[in-house]
């Protein structure tokens, strides 16, 4: 289990004061103590594992507590503010449609029909046809695994039944998506798993994994499971705990061996979706088309909304009244997206998150050979970075406490980072909002870097 963080106000060595930060008074400030007590009395121990700032306000790349500090943000929330926290577009667009409508269920609404037109005009590739509003990513990916099962039971019937997914993938956390993770830790509740969910290794190539084709046809066979059977394989387009890319070469093969198995092909692009990898979607890196792509996050920049995009072959099979859901294409949540996503294009915060990423790929390349007694290795795509730190030089087991000081040691800075990520805990993750710019993003790293500095023992340096 992660550590939790304290209730310590800690007073800056001297104030903190740039466009971009300000840190005036101890942080967490202690009026806000009255506060984090009330969530800590009332809500599960689950809820505790981020650092204790008070959000009061968010706009852009910055949050602000109630006292006047202010922090560049590089956490997007959770990688969901791609647009900007509280851009006024989105602000304008809640506003309107909140006066008028907050609700008509599956009923049409003049929302819901201009965002899907939009999605599938600007965002959703030419090849598919048909975007399914939901309100989680967890939702999401429960849905896409009934549509590929639903599907393949159209084709060969019942036995065609498995879903396949990777080690170390995180798919969310109701019964279904949590099964389909790769993540074994997270999964002893379950108890009696499908058995038909299997997971194979990850070809990311960090923990000795073979990244070859073979593998992934080897961990068939080991499980006995006939490629035929398979309804559906789903991945993250990149692991939330590394920030890598599979290898293309792999991707390739394994569209080819979805088309030759008639099994549905699903991109988890929660995370990876809308930009954040320099692409609208980051399995375009790939080259390959998508069956169905799961997504949710950044749709909105901060509103709950969700979808499922796919082709009218596999998301016309439920009739009418059998895939729906409550909160579906909420009239406040399509609004805010479309703004969001009209941002993302207008804006090109695609092209800026592309454009950015050297710098970014940068520091990575520079954090390794700085702290290669603490960086097992420290990646990026678009403007998501992940530095991944390890007990000792080579080690690959995850170092939690390292990257929990790390955080803390930048929050207290004034840089906004959610808690250590990835198996163990052991990744620093950065995910500034897209509309960023290089110097914000300079002035994030350095934070970072000095953080580093004052946790981690960086190699000795010879002239
Ligand atoms: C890749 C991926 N899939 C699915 C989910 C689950 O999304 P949600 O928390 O909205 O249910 C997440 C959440 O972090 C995610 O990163």
């Amino acid at each position: 289990m992660g550590r939790s963080f304290e209730f310590t106000p800690v007073k800056p060595a001297a104030p903190i004061s740039t466009p971009n930060r300000e840190i005036r008074t101890e942080i967490p400030h202690p009026e806000d103590r009255d506060i984090v007590n009330t969530l800590r009395r009332g809500e599960p121990l689950s809820m505790s594992g981020q650092p204790l700032i008070v959000w009061d306000k968010a706009q852009g790349v910055h949050v602000y507590d109630r006292h006047g500090n202010k922090w560049l943000d590089f956490s997007s929330g959770v990688l969901v503010t791609n647009a900007g926290h509280a851009r006024a577009e989105a602000v304008e667009a809640i506003k309107q449609t909140a006066e008028k409508l907050h609700h008509s269920y599956c009923f049409p609404n003049a929302e819901r029909a201009e965002l899907i037109a939009y999605l599938l005009e600007r965002c959703v590739p030419d090849y598919l046809d048909k975007v399914f509003l939901l309100t989680t990513g967890s939702e999401a990916v429960e849905c896409a695994i009934k549509i590929a099962r639903a599907y393949a039971h159209t084709k060969s019937g019942p036995n065609k039944d498995y879903i396949v997914t990777f080690s170390g993938d995180f798919h969310g956390r109701t019964m279904g998506s949590q099964m389909a993770g790769g993540i074994p830790a997270l999964k002893d509740w379950i108890v009696h798993p499908d058995p038909c969910m299997i997971n194979v290794p990850i070809p990311d190539g960090f923990r000795g994994q073979d990244i070859s084709f073979e593998g992934f046809l080897q961990a068939l066979d080991r499980q006995g499971v006939h490629p035929e059977r398979i309804a559906g394989v789903c991945l993250e387009t990149y692991q939330g705990g590394t920030a890598i890319l599979l290898p293309v070469d792999y991707m390739k093969k394994l569209r080819a061996f979805c088309d030759e198995n008639e099994a549905l092909l699903i991109f988890d692009e929660v995370q990876a979706g809308f930009g954040r990898c320099g692409k609208m979607w980051g399995f375009e890196h790939y080259g390959v088309e998508a069956d169905l792509i799961v997504c949710g996050k950044g749709m909105s920049s901060g509103l709950p909304i969700s979808a499922v995009m796919g082709h009218s072959k596999w998301m016309n099979i439920f009739p009418p009244g059998s895939m729906t859901s409550t909160h579906t294409g909420n009239p406040i949540c399509c609004a805010a997206a479309l703004a969001n996503l009209k941002l993302l294009v207008e804006e090109d915060l695609v092209g800026n998150a592309a454009g950015l990423h050297p710098i970014l790929e940068e520091r990575m390349a520079h954090f390794e050979k700085k702290y290669p007694d603490h960086v097992g290795r420290a990646a990026s795509i678009g403007l998501v970075g992940a530095v991944q730190m390890v007990k000792g030089r080579g080690s690959l087991e995850p170092d939690h406490d390292t990257a929990f000081e790390i955080v803390k040691h930048c929050v207290e800075n004034g840089l906004m980072l959610f808690a250590p990520v990835g198996t163990g805990g052991g990744t620093v993750k950065l995910s500034p909002p897209l509309m960023i710019t290089a110097d914000q993003l300079v002035e994030g790293l350095n934070v970072l870097e000095a953080a580093m500095d004052a946790v981690c023992v960086p190699e000795t340096v010879t002239a």
